[in-house]
């Protein structure tokens, strides 16, 4: 009999050796990119619909058996039977320096309440779209680029990547590699689809910050592309804080007005992470 009052012929609960997770899911594949980042799968709550391009929160039991939850960009596609993330793995962070030792198996903690401007609802029709992100910031990108309604949407799609190193592009590389073999999307994608990683800090035959990329023109010579302009290019922004305000200047720069799911427009941007010192 507990507090509440249970009525005597509610069932009883099974004693398992692991504590039991409220809003439980089983991690199903773990891959190691570098020291610093990682992607995961994980089973998918049968009522859970979302969006491509939304987030969730997950996370574990913190050590005082409270939840210990993180906003996370759901990185699988909305017709995906599983939820894959790919995650930063922040030195002492409260929740990554745990998270990063899951395995097949593991159960984490998943709110099955999607939300997020990084959807398609939220951009006026237009001719191009373009995903600009840093890091872990092309999670949300990783989903819309296997989304159908991107490419049903758009004629060109265009993904500018950027991080520090060479090894930190590789998630998204092999990604867009994936996509041309895709039974599912392969057809649709066609050629629709430019891939635009850079480097900042380690040669690569393609190097510079999305910003810099964006106003000396080099992205638009590079891919035969007419500069952004509003008439024709929608665009969706995800990485540091610094990075998106940037952005969101240069994007208005060229002409496009910043849009939300309540009010769409021609640019929509979200925060990879809080909390770079700005
Ligand atoms: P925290 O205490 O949360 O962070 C400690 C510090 O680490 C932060 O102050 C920041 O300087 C740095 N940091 C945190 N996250 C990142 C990151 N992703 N990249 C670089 N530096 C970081 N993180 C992901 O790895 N993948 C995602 O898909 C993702 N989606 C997010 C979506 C939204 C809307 C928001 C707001 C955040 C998202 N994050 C994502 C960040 C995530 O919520 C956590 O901050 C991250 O998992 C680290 O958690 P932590 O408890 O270990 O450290
Ligand atoms: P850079 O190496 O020139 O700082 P970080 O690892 O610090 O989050 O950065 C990820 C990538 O984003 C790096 O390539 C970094 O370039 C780039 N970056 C950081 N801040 C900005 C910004 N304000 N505008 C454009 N790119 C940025």
């Amino acid at each position: 009999m507990t507090e509440q009052g249970a009525t005597m012929d509610a069932p009883a609960r099974t004693e398992t050796a692991k504590p039991h997770l409220p809003d439980a899911q089983t991690v199903t594949q773990v891959t190691h990119w570098t020291d610093r980042l990682f992607s995961f799968r994980v089973t998918r709550p049968q009522s859970l619909r979302f969006r491509s391009g939304e987030f969730v929160m997950i996370g574990l039991l913190g050590d005082n058996g409270k939840p210990l939850l993180r906003a996370y960009s759901i990185a699988s596609p909305a017709w995906d039977e599983e939820l894959e993330f790919y995650s930063i793995k922040v030195p002492d962070g409260p929740l990554t320096s745990k998270l990063q030792h899951i395995q097949p198996g593991d159960e984490i903690i998943l709110r099955p309440k999607p939300v997020g401007t990084l959807v398609h609802d939220a951009l006026l029709p237009g001719k191009r779209l373009w995903f600009l992100a840093t890091g872990t910031g092309l999670a949300p990108f990783a989903s819309l680029m296997r989304e159908p309604e991107t490419y049903e949407k758009y004629d060109q799609v265009i993904m500018m990547h950027t991080c520090r190193e060479v090894a930190e592009l590789e998630y998204g590389r092999q990604l867009v590699e994936s996509l041309k073999d895709d039974p599912l999307i392969g057809e649709l994608v066609g050629d629709k689809l430019r891939y635009y990683p850079t480097t900042t800090r380690e040669t690569f035959h393609q190097m510079g910050r999305v910003t810099d990329n964006l106003t000396s023109g080099k992205v638009f010579a590079d891919l035969g592309l007419p500069k952004m302009n509003p008439a024709e290019d929608r665009a969706m922004v995800c990485g540091s804080l610094a990075f998106n305000v940037d952005v969101k200047k240069i994007l208005e720069d060229f002409g496009l007005t910043e849009g939300a799911n309540s009010d769409p427009q021609q640019f929509v941007v979200e925060k990879a992470f809080v909390g770079d010192g700005i």
